[in-house]
């Protein structure tokens, strides 16, 4: 499928967003290894969670999806069933690396896999460590497949400084450290998004989180302590609306002249609203009301209104803050007044696509200037986008960013192959619509 995005109609409006997709991974992984029945609702059901709720029946879970209310019966941390064939997690590498962790803990045989997009994505980050708490895995050159056998339990505890800061890596073995002969403790040189932490708590594990000085460099460090008898408690809880799929929205009010938009209960964890410090510090109209504490995750509504935006420089600890928000931030910085710098954020390159290189690759298509560097990037800005044919390069937020870029261009913006779109937002398109901008598909 095509999708044509055309300038000149402003977006007005409140919506809500679907539930949000690293706590619905959590959340539908979580509850399977709880003991007892769990209910989400306002679960995100998207072409990556379906390949987590997969994953999770060939493991011999039993779960019944209701419109957006998830109905699962955990079956305990060491109940999970011998699969009879490979997990597939698709394009998923949260699928993947949570799983990873969870599978350690249970002590089954397992294999998993997935598209040829995720062969290429690294795992030695999450099977090395697991290595050395005495889990028997193995990866492919340091890629999945991954195998794994019944380990030798209790696993060990872990002290380990993460080779990134990451909560996929972080997720990963904390689920692992649960299995574990005492506390593990995880250092990470930036804030990642803690919903594991915040979700495993209200299931009853201990797990802290503090900032503390390692020779003179802060670290963020995460302490679980193995729940004795080792029992989770099942979630009753409520999702709320996806920041990073609010995201492309806050940016097509932004940029799209006479445009006022509210969206309402967002997730705003200090782990992932790094888009919004940054649009802040570029001049952009945003305003956040009715914040309160959603199920344990901090929420609120955000109003958003066409905003001139000025360049900014992202470094440091933002850039982790912001991981999943570059492609369309960087639609941002096309619109700004200025040159706009990204560095620090080499991981961009590991994602669902190698987000520096085929950013700079599209966004030249739209005739913006964009400037590869081995970290990150240049944008000049303030030079209004062209029209043109954008391939996604099989990543959907690629594929989201480049369709908003089009609602303030020159002329029409086509995306094509734009169905991945519905790995992370399958409301993307009518969510826009109903705010009004215009938009088409064709196959
Ligand atoms: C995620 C963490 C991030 C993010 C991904 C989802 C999660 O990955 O890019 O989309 O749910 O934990 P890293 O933690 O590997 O940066």
């Amino acid at each position: 499928m095509n999708l044509i995005t055309y300038p000149g109609t402003p977006l007005h409006g409140e919506i809500s967003l679907p539930g949000d997709k690293s706590l619905s991974h959590r959340a539908a992984l979580f509850a399977a290894l709880a003991d007892g029945e769990s209910r989400i609702e306002n679960f995100l059901v998207s072409g990556v969670t379906q390949a987590m709720l997969e994953a999770l029946t060939v493991l011999g879970v039993k779960w019944v999806l209701e419109g957006k209310t998830l109905v699962i019966d955990g079956c305990g941390v060491r109940g999970f069933h011998n699969p009879v064939a490979s997990l597939d997690c698709g394009n998923s590498a949260t699928t993947t690396r949570l799983l990873a962790g969870a599978l350690a803990a249970s002590g089954i045989s397992a294999v998993i896999d997935g598209s040829p997009g995720l062969r290429r994505r690294p795992m030695d980050r999450i099977v090395e460590p697991m290595q050395k708490m005495g889990v028997n895995i193995q990866s492919t050159g340091g890629k999945v497949p991954l195998v794994l056998h019944p380990s030798t339990f209790p696993l060990h505890a872990l002290n380990y400084t993460l080779p990134v800061a990451s909560a996929q890596i972080k997720t990963c073995l904390l689920l692992a450290a649960l299995a574990a002969d005492g506390p593990t403790i995880l250092r990470e040189s930036a804030f990642s998004r803690d919903h594991t932490e915040r979700m495993l708590r209200s299931m009853g594990v201990k797990v802290t989180t503090e900032k503390v000085n390692d020779n003179g460099c802060a670290q963020y460090q995460t302490i679980l302590t193995p729940p004795k008898p080792l029992s989770l408690s099942p979630l009753s809880i409520s999702l709320p609306g996806d920041f990073s799929s609010a995201a492309f929205l806050i940016i097509a009010a932004l940029i799209t002249p006479d445009s006022s938009i509210t969206i309402r209960q967002v997730g705003l964890n200090p782990g992932r609203t790094g888009l919004l410090d940054a649009l802040l510090a570029m001049g952009a109209d945003i305003h956040i009301t009715k914040q309160s504490d959603h199920n344990g995750e901090p929420v609120g509504d955000l109003t958003v209104r066409h905003s001139k935006l000025q360049a900014t420089h992202i470094t440091g600890d933002l850039v982790v803050r912001m991981i999943d928000e570059f492609p369309v931030f960087a639609v941002a910085s096309a619109y700004a007044t200025g040159t706009t710098m990204v560095s620090d954020a080499s991981e961009l390159r590991h994602k669902e696509s190698d987000r520096i290189s085929a950013l700079c690759q599209e966004l030249s298509v739209l005739g913006v200037q964009a400037t590869e560097t081995p970290d990150g990037f240049t944008i000049q800005g303030g030079k209004i986008p062209v029209g043109g044919k954008i391939q996604p390069h099989g990543d959907h937020r690629l594929a989201m960013s480049m369709a908003v870029a089009g609602l303030a261009a020159r002329e029409p913006v086509t995306i094509q192959d734009a169905d991945i779109t519905a790995e992370s937002f399958p409301e993307f398109i009518p969510t826009l619509q109903e705010l009004g901008a215009k938009l088409a598909t064709a196959s």
